[in-house]
């Protein structure tokens, strides 16, 4: 069965441009070899994750992820199996201008979420809508 683990974390201030290109290549380049899913959005002050795959996949690479200077105060708020997967690939997005992840896209975003049940769902909800502003 496939697992979910989602987290909003607080990203290093030091990182630049590039230091954010080449993570993000190296997410999508992994990702898409494992068959792992979701969604990684980037703010100046923060990182904001969705991983979904095959549940040893999914807890190795997150105990990766917790070790990584790229950011801190992880804060981890999903972490379940998840029956119907919610993703068809990998979405990363930067959002440079808070304002420019508009309704549409965070609808899109949820909708995908839905799948995680209300509860999931919910808790998300409010991490993406606060990070992403209105
Ligand atoms: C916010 C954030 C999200 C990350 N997400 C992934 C990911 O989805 N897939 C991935 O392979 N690496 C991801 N990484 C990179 C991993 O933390 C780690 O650098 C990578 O798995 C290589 O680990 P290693 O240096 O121990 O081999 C992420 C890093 C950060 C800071």
């Amino acid at each position: 069965m496939r697992h979910a683990i989602s987290y909003v974390s607080t990203a290093n201030p030091n990182l630049n441009e590039e230091d954010i290109a080449n993570l993000f290549k190296q997410v999508n380049e992994f990702n898409s070899h494992h068959n792992i899913t979701g969604v990684l959005l980037y703010t100046e002050t923060n990182f904001f994750q969705l991983i979904e795959g095959e549940e040893d996949e999914i807890k190795s690479l997150y105990s990766r992820i917790e070790k990584d200077s790229h950011h801190n105060n992880i804060i981890k708020f999903v972490d379940k199996p998840v029956v119907n997967p919610a993703f068809d690939g990998y979405i990363s997005r930067v959002v440079t201008d808070t304002s420019k992840l508009n309704r549409a896209n965070l609808k899109e975003y949820l909708h995908h979420i839905d799948v995680l049940g209300p509860a999931s769902r919910k808790a998300v909800g409010r991490v993406v809508e606060s990070i992403a502003g209105d």
